[in-house]
């Protein structure tokens, strides 16, 4: 297939190009090409790939600056997402849009949270990409919801790298450790949207990497695998860091679909953090 990624620039969509080249002719456009929540842009990106899907990456990341440019975020994610759904009805062309665990309002148990519970986002940036949710499924053609969360890889910022350098910097660090979700790296979700996108499954899909832990437990192992003690990382409430945007307590997400549709068993998020770090510490990364 001829395949449009949005965001390509970016951390996950970077990982999507290189990961979808081998099997389909690709396309990566990101925000130097054309702003998508302008529908003008939108049509002429979309006329010049003439794909026969798109998976889209873009988006507005920024969770707690979502909370003050509102506009400017919901455009971004629901307005830019309303212009490429428009466009794949007109052409017959699939849509896989990616969205986050944020559309949930944290209330789960550990179990987590079913593909098919009901969307609730307690902060602006989860209601922009649950709108941005509600325009795709009411696509009449082929269309694939992707849900993920706490990504990291080869991005400009990711928590991996923030906690390798904190350590480097300080004797102790303090890390939430009354937020749980899966940790997910860029790779290993641009291998389940490869899959996904080839078997042209159809609905709404949660795709992590194995297990779940708190940010506190993620960052320990982050200090293990870094050669550190583990106890230089201090468990603390969510309190002790105010943040603009409230962040759900349980944003597990589990992936019942995705087993179903018989995708290859996924990587544990330990695993996945011990490849991105051997990677990075051999700076054969593009953001070290
Ligand atoms: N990061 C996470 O922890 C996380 C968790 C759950 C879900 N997700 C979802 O996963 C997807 C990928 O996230 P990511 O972390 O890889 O994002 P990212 O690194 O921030 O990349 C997103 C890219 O989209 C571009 N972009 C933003 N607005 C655009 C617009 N209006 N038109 C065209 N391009 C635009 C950005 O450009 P600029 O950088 O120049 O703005 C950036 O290059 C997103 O849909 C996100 O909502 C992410």
């Amino acid at each position: 297939m001829k395949v449009l990624v949005t965001g390509a620039a970016g951390m996950l969509g970077d990982a999507v190009v290189r990961r979808l080249a081998a099997d389909h002719a690709v396309v990566g456009i990101d925000l130097p090409d054309g702003d998508l929540a302008d529908a003008g842009a939108a049509v002429r990106l979309v006329a010049a790939a003439a794909p026969d899907w798109v998976v889209h990456c873009a988006a507005w990341t920024d969770v707690d600056g979502a909370e003050t440019r509102r506009d400017e975020a919901m455009a971004a994610n629901a307005g830019a997402t309303a212009n490429l759904a428009r466009l794949c009805r007109e052409r017959d062309a699939g849509l896989t849009y990616i969205s986050t665990d944020y559309v949930f309002d944290g209330s789960a148990g550990h179990g987590g949270w079913d593909e098919d519970d009901p969307r609730a986002p307690l902060n602006h940036y989860g209601l922009t990409k649950a709108r941005g949710e509600e325009t795709v499924a009411a696509l009449p053609g082929p269309w694939q919801i992707v849900r993920t969360s706490w990504l990291f890889g080869d991005g400009r910022v990711n928590f991996v790298k923030t906690v390798r350098r904190l350590l480097a910097e300080r004797e102790t660090l303090q890390v939430v450790d009354d937020q749980a979700g899966c940790p997910t790296y860029a790779e290993d979700l641009a291998a389940v949207l490869a899959f996904l996108v080839s078997s042209r499954r159809h609905g709404i899909f949660h795709g992590t990497n194995a297990g779940s832990c708190t940010w506190h437990a993620f960052a320990q192992e982050i200090a293990r695998r870094c050669g550190h003690d583990p106890a230089r990382v201090l468990p603390c409430a969510s309190d002790a860091f105010p943040r603009p945007a409230r962040r759900p307590a349980c944003s597990v997400l589990r992936s019942r679909r995705l087993e179903e549709a018989g995708c290859p068993p996924r990587p544990t998020w330990q695993d996945a953090a011990r490849r991105y770090l051997e990677l990075l510490v051999a700076g054969r990364v593009r953001h070290p």
